[in-house]
Formats: structure tokens, C-alpha cells, sequence
């Protein structure tokens, strides 16, 4: 009996022997007390406490340090020499205000026997819902008819953008260099691109955004073509302008309808739907101001996106766009608010939802 309870005690005694020793000889400050004799138990019970507190903080201060490493340890300088540094000049949107091409509306017409007064119904509609954003929903004529032609050509509401895709021309591919859209500044073409913007189709010139950003690849998920027109000249995907220039710009131009509205934004942007610089019959000249953030060449590959707390185009995470800017962040966000209130997103975003 008193051996098997001596095995049983003998390796907890053991191990309470190791620990006072090792308090005792310990060069911690304070251990030593928790196992002083001297004490009581009260008085060893309050160092045991403070002990437990003081480690405790310890280890919060030691994982605070390492989280503002990850994710607040980005350094900012700055360089003097901007006499030196190249900046991108802003971009330019310009949204046509007359959408559909008469020709190819009326070889839609003809291909599904659409005719007359109903040609005319459906031009309305489909015009109108090519050139609607947030301020002008309330112009969609609706009608039993519409309801039922769409209907009938098997036309839901996810295919409206395709539909308005296929019935809008292209100009920047035309062949005429008089009537095209293009881009240019004396005898440089600067790249433009037919682009699905908040509000319908519309031309982007001067952009550094990746070929991701333009109606087919929204659309369809297929690359524009290459442009051969635009190669006749030597060809900039944006102008960049430095101290010591006395003048950088570009000149958009080649829109068959005289109303256009423009929106000026960075080139590393996308327009911003309530951010237009006016509708407008005529020319404009834009004389912008423009500032650019730079940063060290290494940054996005050295730091997360926690720790510099920004994405590059190429680092989305958004569920309907390929590619990361902060407008197109809000855009999502715009997508969202509308999914949440009415349970559908406008005919104009692109749906990349998986279910
Ligand atoms: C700025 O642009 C000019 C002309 O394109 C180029 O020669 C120069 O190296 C650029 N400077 C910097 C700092 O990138
Ligand atoms: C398109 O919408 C704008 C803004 O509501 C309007 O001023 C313009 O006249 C419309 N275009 C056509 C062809 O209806
Ligand atoms: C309509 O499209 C045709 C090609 O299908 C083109 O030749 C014509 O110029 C376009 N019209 C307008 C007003 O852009
Ligand atoms: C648009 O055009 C493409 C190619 O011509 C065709 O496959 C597609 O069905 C058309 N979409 C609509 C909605 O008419
Ligand atoms: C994308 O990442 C950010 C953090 O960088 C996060 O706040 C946001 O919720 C993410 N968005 C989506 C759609 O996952
Ligand atoms: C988006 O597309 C998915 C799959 O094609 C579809 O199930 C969903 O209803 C669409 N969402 C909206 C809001 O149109």
C-alpha cells in the first residue's frame, strides 16, 4: 500500500522539485520569490500573480510589434530631384452621347423581321437603355411590346449589354482615318479603347490600364484585337511629361455625334461616373493639373498588401473585375448596394458572380 502510493507520488514530487529549483537558481527577477520559504502563501500567491501579468504583457507588447511589421511597416520619403521625374499625363473618357449605330440596329431589325412603328418602339428602348446611368434610368420607355419582342428573341436582361455591344460601331477601328477615334499628339498615336464604363460604351485614351479594362474583355472575356490603324505611327499607351517640358497633351477626336460628355481621370484610373466635366456639343480643351504618387521600384514585390495597405491593377480580390483600382473598388461596392436593395445589378457591370 504505501510503496504503490509512493510510485504514484514520486514523479509530480519530481517534477514540483525541478520547478522550485529551477525558480530558485533562475536569473528571472521574481521567480525566485513564488518559491522563497520565507514567505507565506498569500505573499508567494501575489508574486505568482504578478509574475503571470507581467509575462502576459510581455507577449502582447512582443505580437504588437510583429503586426505593425506586417501591416503598418511601410516606410515614406521622399526624393528632391523631381526636375527629373517623369509624370503620366491624365487620361480622358469620352462617352458618345448617341449610342446605337443606325445601320446595325437596322440589320437587327431586318435579321428578326422588326418593322415600322415597332422598329421605332425598340430603337427608344434599346437607345435609351444604352445611354442610361444612375441619373437616368427613368428615361427606358417600357411597354407591353418591348416586354414581349425581348422575349421573343430570347433577349434577358444579362444579354442587354452584348446586345447593345453588337448594335454599337466600334470607331476606333474604322478604316477612314478622317472618322475614326483616335488619339493623337502631332505625329504620335496614343492608343484608344472602346471601354464598358457606369455608363455604357465609351472611348478611353491616354490609359495605363492593362487591355482588361475595355468592353470585349467585360463582355465577353476576350481580349480587344490589335488595333493595326493605330500602328501606322509609332504608338504610346500614354503620354508622360517632365519638368522641363513646355507642353505635353494629346488631342482625342473622331466622334460622329456631336454630344459628348468627358470625364478627366489618372491614367493609372478609371472614370468616375459622377465626376463628368460636362456635357458638351462642341471641342473642349482640358488644361489639367496632375500629381503622381511614385513609389520604390521593389515595393510590390518586399511588401503584402497588408503592409503597404494598397493594391497594384493586377492584385484584385473583387468578385466582378478582373483587375483592382479604387474606383473600380467602388464601382463593386455601387454593384453590391444595388444587388442588396433591388436583387439585380444594372445591364452595365459585368456579372462574374460564380453562382
Ligand atoms: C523620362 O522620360 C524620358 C523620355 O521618355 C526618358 O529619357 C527618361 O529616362 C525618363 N526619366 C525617368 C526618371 O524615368
Ligand atoms: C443620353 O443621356 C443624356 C443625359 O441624360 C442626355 O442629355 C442625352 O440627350 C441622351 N442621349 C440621347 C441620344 O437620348
Ligand atoms: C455605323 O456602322 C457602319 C459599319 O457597320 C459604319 O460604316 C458607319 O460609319 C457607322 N455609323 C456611324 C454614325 O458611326
Ligand atoms: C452578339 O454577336 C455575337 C457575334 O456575332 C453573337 O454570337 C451573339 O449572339 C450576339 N448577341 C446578341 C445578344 O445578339
Ligand atoms: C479585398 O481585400 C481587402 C483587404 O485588402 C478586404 O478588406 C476586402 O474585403 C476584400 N474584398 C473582397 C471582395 O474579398
Ligand atoms: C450573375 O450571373 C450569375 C451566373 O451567370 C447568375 O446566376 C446571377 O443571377 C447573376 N446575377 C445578377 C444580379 O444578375
Amino acid at each position: 500500500m504505501i510503496q504503490k502510493s509512493y510510485s504514484y507520488w514520486r514523479w509530480p514530487k519530481a517534477i514540483v522539485n525541478y520547478i522550485k529549483v529551477y525558480f530558485q537558481k533562475c536569473c528571472i527577477h521574481g521567480f525566485k520569490y513564488v518559491v522563497e520559504k520565507m514567505f507565506t502563501l498569500l505573499e508567494r500567491f501575489l508574486w505568482l500573480i504578478l509574475l503571470v501579468v507581467s509575462i502576459y504583457f510581455c507577449i502582447v507588447v512582443c505580437l504588437s510589434s510583429i503586426d505593425r511589421y506586417y501591416t503598418k511597416s511601410t516606410h515614406i520619403g521622399l526624393e528632391r530631384n523631381y526636375h527629373f521625374w517623369n509624370t503620366t499625363i491624365p487620361s480622358l473618357t469620352v462617352c458618345p452621347m448617341q449610342r446605337i449605330n443606325e445601320s446595325l440596329f437596322s440589320d437587327y431589325c431586318r435579321k428578326n423581321g422588326i418593322k415600322g412603328q415597332y422598329k421605332e418602339e425598340f430603337w427608344g428602348f434599346i437607345e435609351n437603355l444604352a445611354n442610361s446611368t444612375y441619373k437616368n434610368f427613368q428615361n427606358i420607355p417600357e411597354s407591353e411590346y418591348i416586354d414581349k419582342l425581348l422575349n421573343v428573341l430570347g433577349i434577358k436582361p444579362a444579354l442587354y449589354m452584348e446586345l447593345i455591344y453588337n448594335l454599337t460601331y466600334d470607331s476606333s477601328y474604322e478604316p477612314v482615318e478622317k472618322q475614326r477615334t483616335r488619339s493623337i499628339d502631332g505625329q504620335i498615336n496614343i492608343h484608344v479603347r472602346q471601354v464598358l464604363t457606369e455608363y455604357g460604351l465609351c472611348y478611353l485614351g491616354n490609359s495605363k490600364l492593362g487591355e482588361e479594362y475595355s468592353s470585349r474583355y467585360l463582355i465577353f472575356g476576350v481580349y480587344p484585337e490589335v488595333n493595326k490603324y493605330e500602328q501606322s505611327r509609332r504608338l504610346l499607351k500614354a503620354q508622360i511629361g517632365s519638368f522641363f517640358e513646355k507642353d505635353v497633351g494629346f488631342t482625342l477626336l473622331g466622334f460622329s455625334s456631336e454630344a459628348i460628355d468627358s470625364y478627366i481621370h489618372s491614367a493609372f484610373e478609371v472614370m468616375k461616373v459622377d465626376n463628368n466635366f460636362g456635357y458638351t456639343e462642341e471641342g473642349v480643351v482640358y488644361d489639367p493639373e496632375s500629381e503622381e504618387i511614385i513609389a520604390e521600384e521593389n515595393l510590390e514585390k518586399e511588401a503584402t498588401i497588408g503592409q503597404r495597405k494598397c493594391r497594384f491593377y493586377h492584385e484584385s480580390n473583387l468578385t466582378h473585375f478582373p483587375f483592382y483600382t479604387r474606383n473600380i473598388c467602388q464601382q463593386e461596392c455601387r454593384i453590391n448596394l444595388a444587388y442588396k436593395i433591388c436583387k439585380c445589378i444594372p445591364h452595365f457591370y459585368p456579372n462574374r458572380s460564380k453562382q
